[in-house]
C-alpha cells in the first residue's frame, strides 16, 4: 500500500492500489473540499508536492478541468478523479493554494 499523507491535516493513511483519494480522504476525515465529485466542479483541486508517479495518469476530462482553474497544472489533481496505482512509495497533497 502507498502512503498518503493529507499535510493540512497530518494525516498520514496506507491506501490500496485502486482506491481513489476522494476515497481516502473520506475515510480519514481529511479536509480536502469536494462539490460533484465526478470531475466538473474543481472543488477538490489539490497540489500533489510528492508521488505524482504513484497516481493514475491524468484523463483529457480531468486536464480539462484543471486547466480553467490554473494555467501550471503539473502539480495539480482533483482528488475526486485519480486513483493510486502504485503498491510503494509516499504522496503528499495540499489543499492549500
Ligand atoms: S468534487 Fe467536483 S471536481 Fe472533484
Amino acid at each position: 500500500m502507498a502512503i498518503v499523507v493529507f499535510k493540512d491535516d497530518n494525516i498520514r493513511v496506507k491506501v490500496p492500489v485502486g482506491m481513489s483519494l476522494r476515497q481516502a480522504a473520506m475515510k480519514t476525515g481529511a479536509s480536502i473540499v469536494f462539490g460533484c465529485r465526478v470531475g466538473d466542479c474543481t472543488e477538490c483541486a489539490s497540489h500533489v508536492s510528492e508521488g505524482m508517479i504513484l497516481l493514475s495518469d491524468k484523463t483529457e476530462k480531468e486536464l480539462k478541468a484543471l486547466e480553467m482553474i490554473e494555467s501550471d497544472i503539473a502539480d495539480l489533481r482533483l482528488m475526486c478523479q485519480c486513483t493510486v496505482r502504485c503498491e510503494e512509495g509516499e504522496i503528499v497533497i495540499s489543499q492549500q493554494f
